[in-house]
């Protein structure tokens, strides 16, 4: 269907999954968009976003090849659409407003449903308002449980994010405009489940499996583990099947906005020691953002009990017959603002893809940046020419980085690339699931300032 055909028939579509469709998801718990209000800090911070009225929005659990029904319902006055980030799902499903479905108003619902191919670690969050409802809270954490039970003895998701609030523990504006044009404006409350340092029980000496998330806006993560034998396991949902070095504080692991990491982890044998995730924040010493918490009679497990999490099924690019594709990612001369519709613009466009800012999700008559053909290998030349970095995302699809001008990088599958200034990287990949895959940074105030696209599969 072209874009223009979609926009027109998908007013009716959006009227016929309103309340009338509640019946048939009647078995279904709707997850419901709701403000809320939360203490982050000391005092109750109001106008937040979540799925209940006074709790971060919860983990989503599923299993890999089992259908999951998400219908979510908008008690905002704001419009909104769902996007499963990560998840490789039919495109009507994915959540982009205008691109895959028409942007929901206050009482709407939107019936997902989706069979996630792959196992592993997710998260979601809205494509529509987005600067706005995901500075105010609504980032949350999928869990997609492998087939088989790779042997853990428990699981600790860990969403990490940022909060811009003032003295009184309420909000500031989500963005300013400096920081738009440079690095994104970041939070000055740091969480960990909407908690500062949080501490979680797990058996000493047991296996448990640690699922990091980004959900933040605009920061960077420097992580590293303390005092624990650990493992990399697993990144951006996928399996890691070569040897990646545990991060240290001396070499921490960069995790951009979007990203995941799963780390295998022994606890300790004696209760009460702890396991520190650590984070870096600019002029600051290393600090622990969670603690894993040691308790009761050492299970006495090892790291080497484990077998390697079994691979998603993620097809290999050809890269002998893989056609090249470029883009280039920086400033835009242009300026103008991008017509968003009803899904909320910064009012100005500073980035832009190819030398062209996006001109909003609700322009019409915009093609894709590249048509690729289903079932086809591509490689992809990422270039960044600014002096910010970009977490590159594309949805629908999964790649491998090949190579880049600056750094050797592990073959390591994912659907969102750190790209350090200046630096200029091919992946590649199987444009196997047909339909417009939005293409954008992940920093949403460039997201929402110009540097976004689609790459369309056909
Ligand atoms: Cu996580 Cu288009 O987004
Ligand atoms: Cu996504
Ligand atoms: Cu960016």
């Amino acid at each position: 269907m072209k874009r223009r055909e979609f926009l027109l028939g998908s007013g009716a579509a959006a009227g016929a999954f309103g309340l009338g469709a509640l019946g048939v998801a009647a078995n279904m718990s709707e997850l419901v968009v709701q403000p809320a209000s939360y203490a982050l800090r000391d005092t109750v911070t109001s106008g937040m976003v979540s799925l209940s009225p006074d709790a971060p929005p919860p983990v989503l659990y599923g299993k890999q090849g089992e259908v999951m029904h998400l219908p979510v319902r908008n008690a905002l006055a704001d419009y909104t659409a769902m996007h499963w980030h990560g998840l490789r799902i039919p495109n009507d499903m994915d959540g982009v407003p205008y691109l895959t479905q028409m942007p929901m108003a206050q009482g709407e619902v939107f019936p997902y449903t989706f069979t996630p191919p792959d196992a592993g670690t997710y998260w979601y969050h809205p494509h529509c308002m987005t600067m706005e409802q995901m500075a105010h809270g609504l980032t949350g954490v999928m869990v997609i449980a492998e087939a088989e039970d790779p042997g853990f003895d428990s699981e600790q998701v860990i969403n990490l994010r940022d909060f811009r609030l003032d003295e009184n523990d309420q909000f500031l504006p989500a963005f300013t405009r400096r920081g738009a044009a440079r690095s994104g404006t970041f939070g000055n409350v740091h969480t960990a489940n909407w908690q500062n340092q949080p501490v979680y029980d797990h058996a000493a000496g047991g296996l448990v499996r640690l699922r990091v998330v980004n959900t933040d806006t605009t920061r960077i993560y420097k992580l590293h583990l303390q005092h624990g034998a650990a493992r990399v396991i697993a990144w951006d949902g996928h399996p890691v099947a070569v040897d990646i070095p545990v991060p240290s504080a001396a070499d921490p692991m960069l995790v951009g906005p979007g990203q995941r990491v799963d780390f295998a982890v022994a606890m300790p044998q004696n209760e009460g020691k702890v396991v520190e995730l650590m984070a870096k924040f600019p002029g600051q010493p290393h600090q622990a953002i969670a603690r894993l918490r040691a308790v009761g009679a050492s299970a006495g497990r090892e790291l080497r009990e484990l077998q390697p999490l079994p691979p998603n099924p993620v097809a290999r690019p050809d890269l002998a017959n893989a056609e090249l594709h470029e883009f280039v990612f920086g400033w835009t001369p242009e300026g103008g603002a991008p017509d968003n519709g009803f899904c909320g613009s910064l009012g100005e466009n500073f980035w832009s893809i190819n030398r062209k800012p996006w001109p909003g999700d609700a322009a019409q008559g915009v093609g894709p940046l590249a048509t690729l053909e289903q079932g086809k290998s591509y490689v992809l030349r990422l270039r960044n020419e600014s002096p910010n970095l970009h977490p590159i995302h594309l949805h629908g699809l999964v790649f491998v980085p090949l190579k880049s001008n600056l750094r050797s990088l592990p073959p390591l599958l994912t659907d969102t690339m750190l790209l350090l200034k200046d630096e200029v990287v091919e992946i590649a990949l199987v444009a196997d699931n047909p339909g417009d895959w939005a293409f954008h940074c992940h920093v949403i105030e460039h997201q929402k300032t110009g540097l976004t696209g689609y790459i369309r599969v056909v």
